[in-house]
């Protein structure tokens, strides 16, 4: 029985160009899919996780294989900022780079979009990311994945944060599609517990944020639901054995089918309320995304439960079949404790007393979702739940 009205799947264009190479040691086609676009390629990662654990050996040896010119920009931090994309970009257009490589997580691989964009028709990352620009072109992107999180590696959705003017925002554009992306599961065996955590609440966010947004597209609620339930199924066995490569294969995958366009299809677009307001934990405080999560949607499931009644009841019964609202926010916010991803502020060291720069900050940045917007008063209500 439904527990909504019946409504219908909205238009949509079904559209991935992003050629994905997944499995043991598929980066030894790294050098054939470069020699696609070029040569002078631009090597950009991120503070040194890939040249302890290797990783960047492997990469500099396979593009050393077809004779490629690599010049390197490092140093991107999480949360990774349009200043640094600035940066990459002038070095970009200085050695006259054909085809840039992401080697990383999230953070590398949003920055390595916006510099795609950038290079060309030297834009400012800021300019693009506010739309104040509408770029053309791009330079080809290869990316290789290191850390199963975002879904970046094949979508096209960068985000990124001006530590100017304390925003950080997500963009989209279908220029920034990698062209290639390589998903050797074995990358992510370095990836420590409490990032591994991360990842899993994010992926499990995006898929509620693809829930929760405009359309009624059944099908595509049963693909959300499904990737709940795997990561959800596997989180507690990886958790305890973070070397293993099948377990950290199937986050993998989750992790990028929950942000691949799979969970949108007829809708308009998913609703981002609580990636809007995770987003202000990370300007301020740093807060890894994943964690900023795991806190906010909770919180933001309780304000809605009399708003969005029969969407959570849905929800409930696809989750844990079983109806009950609470009960269903509950084992999601014990599933998140579960895998030491914080429920609460006091968990990440946020006390009362910063409530006020907390919510003065969401108010000044309209942090809302798409489809079930926030006025002031919402985001406070919610904002109290993280408490
Ligand atoms: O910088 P290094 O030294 O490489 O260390 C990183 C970083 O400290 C480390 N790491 C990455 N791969 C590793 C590893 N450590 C050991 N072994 C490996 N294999 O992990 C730390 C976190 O890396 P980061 O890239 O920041 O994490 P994640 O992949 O979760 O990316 C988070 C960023 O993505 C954005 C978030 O807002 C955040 O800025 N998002 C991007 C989205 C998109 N483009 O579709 C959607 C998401 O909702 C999200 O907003
Ligand atoms: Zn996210």
């Amino acid at each position: 029985m439904s527990f909504f009205n019946f409504n219908f799947m909205e238009n949509f264009i079904a559209y991935n160009p992003t050629k994905l190479h997944f499995g043991k040691n598929v980066t030894t086609d790294l050098g054939k899919a470069s020699l696609e676009y070029g040569k002078r390629v631009l090597l950009i990662y991120g503070k040194g996780s890939v040249v302890r654990n290797g990783y960047y050996k492997l990469i500099i040896s396979e593009l050393e294989k077809i004779g490629a010119s690599v010049f390197e920009y490092s140093g991107v931090q999480p949360n990774p900022l349009s200043t640094h994309a600035d940066e990459a970009a002038e070095l970009a257009r200085k050695h006259q780079i054909e085809v840039i490589v992401a080697l990383g997580g999230g953070s590398v691989i949003d920055t390595a979009k916006v510099v795609s964009l950038c290079v060309r028709e030297k834009h400012t990352a800021w300019d693009v990311m506010t739309y104040k620009v509408e770029p053309q072109t791009s330079i080809p992107l290869i990316v290789v994945l290191t850390l199963a999180a975002t879904g970046t590696e094949m979508n096209h959705f960068p985000v990124l944060q001006n530590p100017k003017t304390k925003e950080k925002n997500g963009y989209r554009n279908t220029l920034t599609y990698p062209k290639h992306a390589f998903l050797d599961p074995n990358f992510t065996l370095t990836v420590p517990a409490d990032y591994t955590a991360y990842g899993i609440t994010d992926l499990i966010a995006h898929a509620l944020e693809a829930y929760f947004g405009k359309g009624d597209a059944p099908l595509s609620d049963r693909f959300v639901a499904a990737i709940i339930r795997e990561s959800m199924d596997y989180a507690e066995s990886l958790l305890a054995d973070l070397q293993n490569y099948e377990l950290r294969a199937r986050m993998m995958w989750s992790a990028t089918t929950a942000l691949n366009g799979l969970t949108a299809y007829g809708k308009v677009s998913g609703d981002w309320g609580v990636h809007a307001l995770g987003h202000i934990l990370s300007l301020l405080y740093d807060t890894p995304h994943g964690a900023s999560l795991s806190i906010a949607y909770p919180a933001w499931l309780r304000y809605h439960k009399h708003i969005l009644a029969g969407r959570l009841k849905q929800l409930a019964i696809y989750l844990f079949d079983n109806e009950d609202i609470d009960s269903m926010i509950n084992r999601l916010e014990s599933f998140f404790t579960s895998i030491n991803s914080p429920v609460r502020l006091h968990e990440i060291g946020i006390k009362n007393s910063q409530k006020a720069e907390i919510l003065a900050l969401m108010n000044k940045n309209k942090a809302s979702g798409y489809f079930h917007e926030l006025d002031d008063a919402a985001r406070e209500k919610i904002l109290n739940f993280m408490f």
